[in-house]
């Protein structure tokens, strides 16, 4: 019924028919509060309008008072039931069931990155099967996102340095909107994605036909070689650059002195910003590469450097 409201979006989850149930309660509730406190008003700004012949004077006492104390109490336990049915949601969307499909989700200026139990990553998209709950275990690498699926009727902020959880299982298959809910910078509104739902069998063929997951680091060496980082960044390379083989993870002194940790940050920063962090002993000749790869194209080859860790060579 809610679904052929103008502007009011679909019911895709078990947890969305729930939401709805009680927001329109609560809105019948208050459009009937509504009715009656505008209805009083009108009727004795006539009634009691200037020169109106109608009696004026207090209520009989009794009626007043057992009138006053069934209308406190009728109020308080509505207000109460309203209050016990709203935190009975809550509480059931940090609960998952046990045979909940983990799926970890990291946030970050501005991309969600989706991870599977059986290690195939998404950027941006989710595939879920389903009928299915679907347990969502989240952080954020830089600042405060919130993962929101209003089809879901879900929403539940992702904090850095924290893991927060929360629990969907989807009813209807189909390609969903998922939006970031928290201003959280420059390109806040572009950070969108879709939840897409499929029926078991297709979830399992798409499941099977995803590469291993050691695709980002592949695709990363792939970019390596096209973008020109081998030119330099090779072993055998003439130009002087780092060597990147087991780069990852260590320290790093710098020309001018300070020493950086070699972690996801600060190769992204030396993609982006060369200039920025010179290692000491090199001249600063690399170019920028700002605008010249995207964000996902950053997590490949932040994954290809990182996969050098074990003695790979660039
Ligand atoms: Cu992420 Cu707004």
């Amino acid at each position: 019924m809610h679904a052929t409201l103008p502007l009011f979006p679909i019911e895709a989850s078990v947890q969305a028919g729930r939401t709805d149930e009680l927001f329109f309660i609560v809105l019948g509730m208050s459009v009937v509060v509504l009715g009656v406190v505008a209805a009083l008003v009108i009727g004795f700004a006539i009634r009691y309008r200037r020169g109106s012949p109608a009696k004026r004077g207090p209520l009989p006492p009794l009626i007043s008072r057992e009138i006053e104390i069934a209308w406190t109490a009728g109020t308080l336990f509505t207000f109460l039931f309203v209050f016990w049915w709203a935190s009975s949601l809550q509480l059931a969307a940090k609960a998952p069931p046990a045979d909940a499909m983990p799926i970890r989700v990291l946030a970050k200026q501005w991309m969600w990155k989706m991870e599977h139990p059986n290690g195939v990553r998404e950027i941006n998209t989710l595939h879920v099967p389903i009928g299915r709950p679907v347990r969502l275990i989240m952080t954020s690498q830089d600042v405060i996102h919130s993962f929101y699926v209003p089809v879901f009727r879900m929403k539940q902020d992702v904090l850095p340095g924290r893991t927060t959880t929360t629990w969907f299982q989807a009813t209807r298959t189909g390609t969903f909107r998922l939006e970031c809910a928290e201003f959280c910078g420059t390109d806040h509104a572009r950070m969108l994605g879709s939840i897409v739902v499929m029926s078991a069998p297709d979830f399992a063929l798409w499941s099977e036909a995803q590469p291993e997951s050691d695709s980002l680091a592949q695709k990363g060496a792939a970019l390596f070689r096209t973008l020109g980082c081998s030119g330099c960044h090779a072993t055998q390379s003439a130009v002087k650059a780092p060597d990147l083989a087991g780069l990852y993870g260590r320290a790093v002194r710098l020309a001018d002195g300070r020493t950086v940790k070699a972690d996801d940050a600060y190769i992204r920063d030396s993609i982006l910003q060369p200039l920025k962090d010179i290692v000491a002993g090199y001249q600063p000749i690399m170019p920028s590469f700002a605008g010249a790869v995207s964000d996902a194209d950053l997590q490949d080859l932040i994954a290809y450097v990182r996969s050098l860790k074990d003695g790979g060579t660039p």
